[in-house]
């Protein structure tokens, strides 16, 4: 049986790794540590969702509360385990969130996926390591690609960026945020262990990754935490670009998906942008249209004039080189039925309280 080892097994993307190969017939070992809820508070806690995996994976799958940042740990749990393969998902992933707590963020995103790097390439160097980057490593540049204004969102007045963007958009001389810059750090040493050491390697620069199963708060998980306010009534707040700002969305099982057929026919030091695409984009008012939509309420809001800083105004990822490279794989879940989960998981899940 093969072994995968999942960081960040209890977030959104880590736990849907872990029900996907485990449906494949691997052993999972899901690393967490509930550090979200420390970075986000009570809100942020992922305890429901190990619990949910420990429960329905059953002895497919084996808890490890391990802190990536803690060196010697994760040296010891790698030497002990060489797994087939390592996905790696844990992270401070919050944008704002970062310059609060910009050791926490630093060592858990650049020396976190150092150290888990170093303990691959001295134990099984032979295995597939896919990381979880960010389209935040591009900072703010793709606001300076021309715009249109449409009645419900922005979108591309440059034509050679219809159909998104591409990996070979520059990273550097933008503002990242300070998640930005450490996801940067991770993302060029994941793809140095690959040139320099020949690891089989990859970095999905994610632009809005979502699923029923994220814990979303303000600062993290938009499309998750937008559903939360409208099942509750809440006052969701719109931070200016007249909440015309346009994201793409995937599915995290479509994530999973593209995961396997990487670790299947594994690659050196690849780069992906990993989105839904135009298909599954839409701006801040459609998805609130979408979210009204499935739930029967009227989302409460409040707009304020002043953008977050950094702030992507448009982006839509292109997913020419997955495809290209992974014919096998496309986008199966329309971003309808992703929000119509989403509203069904915060149901279910406050049913459960
Ligand atoms: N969700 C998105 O929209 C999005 C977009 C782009 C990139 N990403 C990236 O994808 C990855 C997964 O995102 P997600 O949405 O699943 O995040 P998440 O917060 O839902 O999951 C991350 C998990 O990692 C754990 N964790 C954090 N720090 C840890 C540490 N020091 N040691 C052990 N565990 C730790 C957390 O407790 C959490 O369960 C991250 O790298 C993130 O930057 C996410």
């Amino acid at each position: 049986m093969n072994t995968l080892l999942v960081t960040g097994s209890s977030g959104l993307i880590g736990s849907e790794v872990c029900v996907h190969f485990a449906g494949r017939g691997w052993s999972v070992i899901g690393l967490d540590n509930n550090q979200r809820a420390s970075f986000f508070g009570p809100q942020g806690d992922t305890r429901w969702n190990q619990q949910r995996l420990q429960v329905q994976l059953g002895d497919q799958f084996q808890h490890v509360e391990l802190d990536i940042r803690d060196r010697n740990g994760v040296l010891a749990l790698i030497d002990q385990l060489r797994p087939d393969a390592i996905v790696h998902t844990a992270a401070q992933p919050s944008h704002d969130r970062a310059a609060a707590i910009p050791f926490d963020d630093f060592d858990t995103n650049a020396v976190g996926t150092l150290n888990l790097l170093e303990a691959v390439r001295r134990s099984c160097a032979e295995s597939p390591f896919v990381h979880l980057s960010t389209n935040k490593v591009y900072g703010d540049r793709p606001n300076n690609i021309a715009l249109q204004e449409l009645e419900t969102r922005w979108d591309y007045a440059d034509p050679v960026y219809a159909g998104g963007i591409s990996e070979s958009f520059p990273i550097d001389q933008s503002k990242h945020s300070l998640f930005g810059a450490s996801k940067v750090a991770a993302d060029v040493m994941v793809q140095e262990y690959g040139r320099y050491f020949g690891i089989p390697s990859c970095c999905l620069r994610g632009g809005c990754l979502t699923g029923p199963n994220h814990s979303g708060v303000e600062l993290h998980g938009f499309l998750s935490y937008l559903v939360k306010c409208n099942l509750e009534g809440r006052l969701y707040k719109v931070f200016g670009y007249k909440g015309k700002q346009v994201r793409d969305n995937i599915h995290s099982r479509d994530v999973a998906r593209f995961i396997e057929a990487f670790i299947a026919a594994p690659r050196v030091a690849e780069v992906y942008n990993l989105g839904g695409g135009r298909e599954n984009s839409c701006s801040i008012w459609e998805a609130f249209k979408i979210a009204e939509q499935h739930s029967g309420k009227a989302q409460v809001f409040e707009y304020v004039d002043e953008n977050r800083i950094g702030d992507h105004i448009c982006y839509i990822s292109d997913l020419s080189k997955m495809r290209e490279h992974y014919p096998e794989w496309e986008i199966s879940i329309s971003l309808n039925e992703t929000i119509g989960q989403i509203v069904r998981s915060w149901q279910n899940r406050e049913a459960l309280v």
